[in-house]
């Protein structure tokens, strides 16, 4: 791997993120779907809980971070803001792809992962590798990577898209399927599936639901497209970036996501949900479709790079909204949300 391209890339990703145009915003069905109001609640604001289980594990929220980033000295940074918080406030987190760590094999970069481990020893906190790397990787350098951040579990990203438009990418998927069942066997800590903006359809998760994995993390499209900002760092007139334009609101909607989640996966695995959420009441609707926990990644990157107060602020307004979402639909808890109406409104 070329550490420089590699650094440049993870620094292009992280400005092109915070681009508008490189939003599938529209496109995650948030808009179509309502919760119904209760004109009488029958409880106080103050006895609302967001309390939820995530892997195990009673968190004060049903929120995490989804991962962004990892490798590099700014990375660091953004992550301990993030973890800061993200422990503080009850919040799991993903760090973003480990694949730098899972290269250099005199374990160069594991001294930072315990540094920002050792300031936040509670946190529920995630390893990201993606399926490329994963498919060819030895299980000692597996874990290796997952130790060394003290993880509670190993996320693989899917990143079909991101891969082929991506002008050095490498979509290389053959085998997955037997290197996923592989490493969950193997890992001995719960691993996770996590799309990155493009979602999964309901054939895919019937493909995966006899898999022991401990969650999906659904990350359908309305939200950061990784088609959008490949195209955009292939530069103008490129083959990759005309082929980006055409998949420009290429996947499956967080909300079809879920939806599809809700049928086609067992109970045994949890149903995470993130692309495009960007309110505690985006994340109230996925909660009542059957999302068990809901995941921001751009709007918590753009908060953390303004610093801790702004993220804290940020993070306790989707909590807010999301309590104030259970209080208007008589909910005490997310459970009863999760048994409340919900209406689909027609396209028109
Ligand atoms: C700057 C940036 C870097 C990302 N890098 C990774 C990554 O390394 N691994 C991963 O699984 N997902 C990565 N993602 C994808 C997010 O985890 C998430 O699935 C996606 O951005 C959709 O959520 P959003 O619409 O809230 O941004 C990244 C997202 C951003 C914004």
């Amino acid at each position: 791997m070329d550490l420089k391209q590699f650094e440049e890339r993870k620094l292009d990703h992280i400005r092109h993120s915070l681009d508008l145009a490189h939003q599938a915003q529209g496109l995650s069905g948030l808009e179509f779907v309502q919760l119904v109001h209760e004109a009488l609640p029958d409880l106080d604001f103050d006895e609302i809980s967001l309390t939820s289980n995530c892997l195990g594990v009673c968190l004060k929220t049903p929120f995490y971070v989804a991962g962004m980033t990892a490798g590099h000295e700014r990375a660091f940074q953004i992550n301990r803001t993030l973890a800061l918080l993200c422990q503080e406030r009850g919040w799991a987190m993903g760090v973003g792809s480990q694949r730098r760590d899972l290269e250099l094999q005199n374990g160069a970069g594991l001294d930072a992962w315990k540094e920002l481990r050792d300031q936040v020893p509670d946190l529920v906190l995630f390893a990201n590798l993606g399926i490329s790397q994963v498919i060819r990787a030895d299980m000692r350098d597996l874990r290796r990577v997952v130790d060394g951040l003290r993880a509670q579990a190993l996320v693989i990203h899917l990143n079909a898209l991101q891969e082929v438009v991506q002008p050095e990418g490498t979509p290389h998927f053959r085998g997955s399927f037997e290197a996923i069942a592989r490493v969950i066997s193997e890992l001995g800590l719960p691993v996770l599936l996590k799309e990155t903006g493009c979602g999964f359809s309901e054939a895919t998760l019937r493909r995966i639901s006899g898999l022991r994995l401990g969650a999906v993390d659904l990350s359908g499209l309305g939200g950061t497209h990784w088609g959008r900002i490949e195209g955009a760092r292939a530069g103008r007139g490129s083959l990759h970036a005309e082929v980006a334009t055409t998949f420009a609101n290429w996947g499956e909607s967080t909300v079809n996501s879920v939806r599809a989640a809700a049928r086609a996966l067992p109970e045994s695995i949890e149903v995470w949900a993130s692309g495009g959420v960007r309110s505690g009441l985006d994340a109230a609707k996925l909660l009542a479709l059957g999302a068990d926990r809901i995941g921001f990644a751009k709007p918590a990157l753009e908060a953390a790079l303004e610093g801790a107060e702004r993220l804290r602020l940020w993070m306790e307004t989707r909590e807010f909204e999301l309590k104030t979402a259970l209080f208007c639909t008589g909910s005490l808890n997310c459970k009863e949300l999760q048994a409340k109406e919900v209406r689909i409104l027609e396209r028109s």
